[in-house]
């Protein structure tokens, strides 16, 4: 399916979704990244069933990590957790939690990074970015790569089994929406233009901002996929369709958009559940997953704009202008591309 049907998605948001199957997760270090609430915290509770040798959540503040590490105890009764804080709207941030986790932690086997805000109004964060574009595409390309070091270290301790390190990162069927961009397919730097505050006052682009990221981060990781082969790592995206949570929170819709998501909303636990299922399915022929954009536990062909002629241009600029940016902001982001990733 490479458009959005909406026959189709009122019968995936309908399909009872099937419990995980459990895998062994023994020895193995996992991440949540927004682990505090909605679809993160039911995530990180369905890793904990698994008994993972380390669950590590990395939330805003200490705090916020710290009260979600409690209640993973008390409800799951699985307490071997760390926590980290982390503000993904501060490059600064990134690059501490980057290099403190590398520092306290042997190994990464499953980064999910389920972090995201959807934002209609145009907000500037300390480092100059529009925020959606710098929490959901920048900070996720910037933390995975600081950290592709400790996955390859992984990669090589787990050579013998049968099984990668696995680097999810959570999209959404919105990236259907996004048709045509002409106006970024015809830029120079995508990210500039995309940053530019007189572009983003036009209400259309807010309005579809959360929409474009989500595509973004399709094209982002599909490149990081190509650059990185599968016997090193598993890399996809999951969309676990309309969830109850708080990511609309300033969404605009009013009664109509809310009386939508109360019949059509899927719980943050099955949320939860089909993101996990990316992050540990198929470990039999997990290659199959390299990549890809998975929905309702299986692959899913991108957007039209995604797999077309275009979606791939704009895949390879938009690869350039991220390690531009992020070169500059850290330069061992610079040196992890140069020495790990292909041309
Ligand atoms: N719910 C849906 O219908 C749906 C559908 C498709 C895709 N998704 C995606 O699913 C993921 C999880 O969203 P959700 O629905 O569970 O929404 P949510 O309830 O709003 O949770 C978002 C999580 O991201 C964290 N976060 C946001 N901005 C952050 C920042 N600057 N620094 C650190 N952490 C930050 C939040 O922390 P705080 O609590 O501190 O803000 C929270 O833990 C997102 O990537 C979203 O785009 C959701």
């Amino acid at each position: 399916m490479g458009h959005f049907s909406f026959p189709r998605f009122v019968i995936d948001q309908w399909t009872t979704i099937p419990q995980l199957e459990p895998v062994d997760l023994s020895g193995q270090t996992v991440l949540v990244v927004g682990a505090n609430a909605g679809l993160g915290l039911e995530a990180a509770k369905h890793f904990a069933r698994m008994k993972p040798g380390k669950l590590a959540l990395a939330c805003r503040t200490k705090k916020k990590c710290e009260d979600t590490a409690k209640e993973i105890q008390e409800v799951i009764g699985y307490g071997t957790i760390s926590c980290y804080a982390v503000e993904l709207a501060d490059f600064a941030s990134v690059v501490a939690f980057a290099e403190e986790f590398e520092k306290a932690e042997g190994r990464l086997d499953i980064l999910l990074y389920n972090a995201g805000v959807s934002t209609q109004k145009y907000e500037r964060t300390t480092d100059g970015w529009e925020k959606n574009l710098q929490v959901n595409l920048l900070s996720c390309a910037l933390l995975s790569i600081l950290l592709l070091p400790l996955v390859l270290k992984t990669s090589y301790l787990t050579a013998v089994t049968a099984h990668r390190p696995r680097l999810v990162f959570v999209t959404s069927d919105t990236h259907y929406w996004v048709k045509s961009i002409p106006e970024i397919s015809n830029t120079s730097n995508i990210l500039e233009k995309l940053n530019d505050k007189d572009y983003c006052n036009v209400k259309s682009v807010m309005d579809s901002r959360y929409f474009v990221t989500k595509l973004l981060i399709v094209l982002f990781t599909r490149e990081l996929a190509a650059r990185l082969p599968p016997s090193k790592a598993i890399i996809n995206t999951v969309n676990p369709g309309l969830c109850h949570s708080g990511i609309l929170r300033d969404v605009s819709g009013g009664l109509p958009l809310k009386v939508f998501v109360q019949i059509m909303a899927r719980t943050t636990e099955v949320g939860g559940r089909l993101i996990v299922w990316a992050a540990i399915a198929d470990r039999h022929r997990e290659e199959a997953l390299h990549g890809k954009y998975i929905s309702d536990m299986e692959i899913r062909e991108e957007s039209e704009l995604a797999i077309s002629k275009d979606g791939y241009a704009m895949q390879r600029k938009l690869w350039g202008d991220i390690v531009d940016v992020l070169a500059a902001v850290a330069p061992r982001f610079k040196e992890v591309v140069d020495a790990h990733l292909s041309n």
